[in-house]
């Protein structure tokens, strides 16, 4: 045999056990992953949708109901959120496979935010602890204790961190005015919590000039919470006669906007500059070692056949001896 021959029959075999062996083991690796979204695929084929299917014993047919539009969950925008690793019954109760669901469920107690991410090594970035400091020392909190929760402003469904990843402070703008506005535009949300009536938003922001404008470029809470240099998004909101009034807090240079919401965009342009400082490459690693467990195995993979590849090279060459 020509020496290239046989080099190349051995890198093709190499290259044959690879790709046959890539997806049995890619599928390994994802199975957690794909039961829970199969297990899912059950629950949303009636939250998934405005309408759902069962089978009624009692009148012996098929019937097609109304879903109560506040139990719908949008399925993309689940797994695109932070908790898109999940099944459902991962923090609801079991018992919700089975329909019609148990009256009892109703009253199942839900986690918070703190029983999972509180003191959790992995999550330590977002310092979770300070937030919840200043969350129980914000008027929300002060005003309805614990009736108003993480939850009300962080959808247990769609929640997905913004200010972070997001490049453009547009969006970043856009969103976190939108969870505020959820409860402030929306009767039905606010009083939720109170019978007061909801103050008109809109009325009681008119002395700022362009209030459309300023929405869209501010965030509610750079007027409404206390600068807090320890963690990313202020959680403290103060009581109103607090609030930011003074133009030149921000139509300045070293103004607010500076400390908070522009704190990102100085920090991605260091980064684009090469000045690469401390704290974004320690999330750059984290990210590296959470996010691309995958990637991990593949490369261990990789690493062990080039490994099966030399010895074969090596045994094959005895044998020729
Ligand atoms: C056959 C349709 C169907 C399936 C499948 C289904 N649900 Fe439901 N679910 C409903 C309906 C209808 C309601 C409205 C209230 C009720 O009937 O109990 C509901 C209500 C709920 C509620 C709110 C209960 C409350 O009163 O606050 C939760 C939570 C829930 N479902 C979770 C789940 C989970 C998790 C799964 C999957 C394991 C699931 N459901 C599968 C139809 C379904
Ligand atoms: C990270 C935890 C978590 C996951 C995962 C989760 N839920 Fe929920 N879900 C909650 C919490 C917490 C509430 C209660 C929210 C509240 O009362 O403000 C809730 C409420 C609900 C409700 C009632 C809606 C309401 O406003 O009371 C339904 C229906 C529901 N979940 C269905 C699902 C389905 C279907 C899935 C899977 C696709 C799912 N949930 C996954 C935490 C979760
Ligand atoms: C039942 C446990 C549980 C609850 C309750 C829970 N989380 Fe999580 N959360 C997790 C786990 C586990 C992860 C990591 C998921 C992953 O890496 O796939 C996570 C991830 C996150 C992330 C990081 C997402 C990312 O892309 O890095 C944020 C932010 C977060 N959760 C916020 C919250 C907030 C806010 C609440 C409450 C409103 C909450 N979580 C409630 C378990 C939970
Ligand atoms: C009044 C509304 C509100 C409440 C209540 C609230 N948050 Fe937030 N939270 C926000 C907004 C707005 C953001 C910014 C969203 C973004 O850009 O990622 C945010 C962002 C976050 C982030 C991501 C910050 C980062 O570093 O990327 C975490 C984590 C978080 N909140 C946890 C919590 C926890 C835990 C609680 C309860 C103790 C809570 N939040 C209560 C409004 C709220
Ligand atoms: C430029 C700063 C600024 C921005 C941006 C801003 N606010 Fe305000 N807000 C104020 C000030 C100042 C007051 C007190 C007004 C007064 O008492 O005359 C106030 C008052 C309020 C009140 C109390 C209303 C009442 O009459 O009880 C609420 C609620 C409120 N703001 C919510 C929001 C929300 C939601 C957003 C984002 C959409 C927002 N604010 C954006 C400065 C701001
Ligand atoms: C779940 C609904 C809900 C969400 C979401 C929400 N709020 Fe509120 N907020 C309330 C309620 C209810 C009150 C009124 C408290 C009262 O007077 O009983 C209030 C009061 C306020 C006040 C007036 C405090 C005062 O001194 O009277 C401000 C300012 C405020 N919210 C800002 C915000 C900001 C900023 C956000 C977003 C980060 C936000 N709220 C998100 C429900 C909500
Ligand atoms: C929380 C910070 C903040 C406060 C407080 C604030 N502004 Fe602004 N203002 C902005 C930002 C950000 C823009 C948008 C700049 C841009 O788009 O380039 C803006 C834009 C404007 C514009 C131009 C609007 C347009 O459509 O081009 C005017 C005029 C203005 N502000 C006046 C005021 C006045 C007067 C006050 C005090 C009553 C005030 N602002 C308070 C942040 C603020």
């Amino acid at each position: 045999m020509k020496p290239y021959f046989k080099k190349g029959l051995i890198l093709f075999s190499i290259c044959f056990l690879f790709l046959s062996n890539l997806p049995s083991f890619c599928q390994k690796i994802n199975e957690p992953i794909k039961k829970k979204i199969l297990e899912n695929r059950e629950c949303f084929k009636c939250h998934g949708g405005h309408f759902y299917y069962y089978y009624n014993d009692w009148v012996e047919k098929d019937i097609r109901e109304r879903m109560n539009p506040h139990f719908v969950v949008d399925s993309t925008k689940f797994y695109s959120s932070n908790h898109k690793t999940f099944a459902c019954i991962d923090c609801h109760s079991y018992e919700y496979e089975e329909f019609p669901h148990s009256g009892s469920l109703r009253m199942e107690p839900i986690y918070s935010c703190m029983d999972c991410h509180g003191g959790d090594e992995n999550s330590a970035e977002f310092n979770f602890e300070q937030i919840e400091e200043n969350f129980i020392n914000s008027i929300h909190s002060n005003k309805h204790g614990e009736n108003f929760t993480c939850w009300m402003c962080h959808d247990p469904h769609t929640y997905e961190i913004n200010a972070r990843t997001n490049e453009s402070i547009v969006d970043v703008v856009e969103y976190a005015n939108n969870i505020c506005l959820n409860c402030h535009t929306n009767v039905e949300e606010f009083q939720i919590l109170t019978d007061n009536k909801n103050p008109d938003i809109f009325d009681t922001h008119n002395w700022l000039p362009n209030q459309s404008s300023h929405f869209k470029s501010v965030r509610c809470i750079e007027c409404h919470t206390e600068i807090n240099d320890s963690i990313l998004v202020a959680h403290k909101i103060l009581p109103k006669d607090q609030a930011v009034k003074k133009c030149v807090e921000c139509h300045s240079t070293n103004s607010l906007l500076m400390a908070s919401l522009y704190k990102y965009q100085r920090k991605e342009n260091r980064n684009a500059a090469g000045f690469i400082n401390a704290v974004i490459l320690k999330e750059a690693y984290i990210i590296g070692a959470n996010r691309n467990i995958y990637l991990n195995w593949a490369s261990i993979a990789i690493f062990g056949f080039v490994i099966l590849g030399i010895c074969t090279h090596t045994i094959l060459r005895i044998i020729k001896k």
